[in-house]
């Protein structure tokens, strides 16, 4: 479909739920000043031609496959469910996935009641599973070989069991407090997912690609700002190698004498991974100090 206002890219984010908050503040770290239109459906992004448009989750795959918007961001479950359907439909998906994010972790699993008898995927056979997730249900027990029911509701699936609508359940599963509160147990894990950032398959104007292009990098560069760490400390020189093997993923740290020092060095090196307090109890160990972690706002290789 034509894009009235196709200077501007419009990104799908999820209004309200579990993902809402992450991805609007990711934008903002992005540079996106948003001017919030509190009640409406269209933010407007105000120094950059961007255009929000919040929307329920589980609309964004095909919004943005057909056309009202450019890019979304998405669990990885919907993405993978709306690809499932569209194939199954022998329809392209209209949508790639470009960038797994770092918040908006759940898995989509099996789950029965406590004390059901049943417990494999096999177990399964010729019986009723509830979900909101038809399309990677079946996906997964049509490549296991297991013939199940799969009985489509669109909410309160972990009512199903007890309503006697169903044998067994496949939904998200985050924390595991909805399933232990109904007295559900996990069987296993069909899908591991995280927020994404989808694109449309089709090409956007020239001004469009370009800002997405900038858009990427500046993501990538939060998310590695946000797995970073910034580490200086003091260290005899004659232990710079020990102290270099133990800085979590850092490439070559920058050495700096110290004024009146000659036996101790400055090492500054930004960490790559996680720094755990082990690892800093270990650089003491071969003689640090002065050891400070900073966190690091944005990142471009
Ligand atoms: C999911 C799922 C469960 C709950 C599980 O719903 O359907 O109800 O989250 O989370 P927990 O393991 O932390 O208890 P969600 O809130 O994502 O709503 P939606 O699927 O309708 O968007
Ligand atoms: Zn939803």
């Amino acid at each position: 479909m034509s894009n009235p206002s196709s200077e501007r890219l419009r990104i799908a984010l999820q209004k309200s739920g579990r993902l809402a908050d992450n991805s609007r503040e990711l934008l903002q770290r992005c540079g996106l000043r948003i001017s919030p239109n509190r009640e409406g459906l269209v933010w407007t992004g105000e120094n950059l031609p961007i255009d929000l448009m919040l929307v329920r989750d589980d609309d964004i795959p095909t919004l943005v496959a057909d056309g009202h918007c450019d890019v979304g961001i998405v669990g990885q479950n919907i993405a993978r469910e709306a690809a499932c359907e569209a194939r199954d439909a022998g329809d392209s998906t209209g949508y790639e996935e470009l960038l797994p994010l770092d918040f908006g972790y759940c898995r989509l699993s099996l789950a029965k009641p406590r004390e059901a008898a049943f417990s494999t995927l096999a177990d399964l056979a010729g019986k009723r599973i509830a979900t909101s997730y038809p399309a990677s249900l079946q996906a997964h027990l049509r490549d296991n070989d297991v013939d199940a029911d799969v009985v489509l509701l669109s909410g309160s699936v972990e009512l199903a069991p007890r309503l006697g609508k169903a044998d067994a359940i496949c939904d998200l599963v985050s924390t595991g407090a909805t399933l232990a509160a109904n007295d559900l147990v996990e069987m296993l894990t069909i899908l591991e997912s995280r927020a994404t950032l989808i694109r449309a398959t089709r090409p956007l104007s020239d001004s469009s690609e370009a800002l997405l292009t900038r858009l990427l990098k500046r993501m990538q560069g939060v998310l590695r700002g946000r797995e970073s760490r910034y580490i200086m400390l003091h260290a005899p020189r004659d232990r710079l190698a020990e102290v270099h093997d133990l800085l979590p993923g850092a490439e070559a740290p920058t050495v700096l004498t110290l004024d009146g020092r000659p036996d101790r060095v400055a090492v500054h090196a930004v960490c790559n991974e996680q720094v755990f307090w082990e690892t800093l109890e270990a650089l003491k160990e071969v003689g640090a100090s002065a050891i400070l972690v900073l966190p690091v706002e944005k990142m471009l290789a």
